[in-house]
């Protein structure tokens, strides 16, 4: 059993990560010692911990070269949770293609590396970095805006991004996403999350203003997330945590919008108390 963990935020994080405070006090109570950590601070001795589990590290795409400088010397000296193999994976929607070919429906992308020749969608359209997070850098445009959008993507490209075009979604600003919640590959609960992505801005937060729900899934959404986590688990071993946001195609079928491996909210705060405990026995196992 793991008896010292660290539980690895940022600063701007403290106070806003929902899950923190009953997730500590259960492992507590499980005979686990927790010290909440911010992955810049140079003064922590990281080979102290058993185990290392990064949370609300939400500041990591904008800051990825010290964040993966950081990460890779801290997974040579201790364990790091979710797996070193699994967050360089999930770093980059480049994934998408992959759950795509393993048959699994994803969100309609384009990818357009730096230099590609690219079309905008005739109808409205999103457009994100490959790698990023809280829908920063994320925006939509419609068909009068092509001029915004491509200085978007020269933006993206410039810093070295490769761009995901995507047809903006209608369900998305009815219905929201569902974000599906495993611990250790087994499906534990789901939520309701609404986000209000900025046409043509950017979100200078770490994260979008959300409203959340608690939410009973399909049969159909638990088919479709659990074939992206089985994907994932043969090809990594299990995933102590994982989070499978679902939304509705423009056709009203289920469909990934992402996979969330490295530091996802796990909307325990509108689950059952039972899957703060199936986390905290994934966390300590
Ligand atoms: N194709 C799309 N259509 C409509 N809204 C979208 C689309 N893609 C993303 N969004 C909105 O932007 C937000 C951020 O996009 P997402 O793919 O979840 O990236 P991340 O959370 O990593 O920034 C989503 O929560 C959703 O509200
Ligand atoms: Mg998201």
């Amino acid at each position: 059993m793991i008896k010292n963990l660290a539980w690895v935020t940022t600063q701007a994080a403290h106070g806003r990560d929902e899950d923190e405070t009953a997730v500590v006090a259960a492992l507590g109570v499980a005979g686990c010692t927790v010290e909440i950590v911010n992955w810049d601070n140079k003064a922590v001795t990281w080979s102290k911990f058993d185990r290392v589990v990064l949370r609300s590290a939400w500041d990591y795409p904008e800051r990825l070269k010290d964040f993966l400088i950081w990460f890779d010397s801290v997974s040579g000296i201790t364990e790091i949770v979710n797996s070193p193999a699994i967050i360089h994976w999930n770093l980059d929607k480049n994934y998408l293609n992959e759950l795509a070919d393993a048959g699994i429906a994803i969100t309609p992308t384009v990818f357009v590396k730096p230099g590609d020749v690219y079309e905008f969608p005739v109808s409205e359209f999103v457009i994100k970095p490959a790698i990023g997070a809280g829908s920063r850098d994320a925006a939509s445009y419609d068909s009068k805006q092509h001029e915004i959008a491509t200085r978007h993507v020269a933006r993206l490209h410039t810093s070295g991004q490769t761009v995901l075009v995507q047809p903006l979604l209608n369900s998305i600003a009815r219905d929201g996403e569902w974000p599906m919640v495993f611990f250790n590959g087994k499906f534990s609960h789901a939520a309701n999350k609404r986000v209000t992505l900025p046409r043509a801005g950017s979100v200078d937060d770490l994260f979008a203003p959300e409203t959340n729900s608690p939410h009973t899934p399909t049969t159909n959404q638990l088919k479709v997330a659990q074939a992206a986590i089985d994907f994932v688990s043969s090809k990594f071993g299990t995933t102590t945590y994982a989070r499978v946001d679902l939304v509705l195609d423009n056709q009203g079928s289920d469909c990934v919008l992402e996979l969330e491996l490295i530091e996802p909210s796990l909307f325990l705060y509108y689950a059952d108390a039972k899957c703060t405990h199936s986390f905290v026995e994934a966390l300590i196992q």
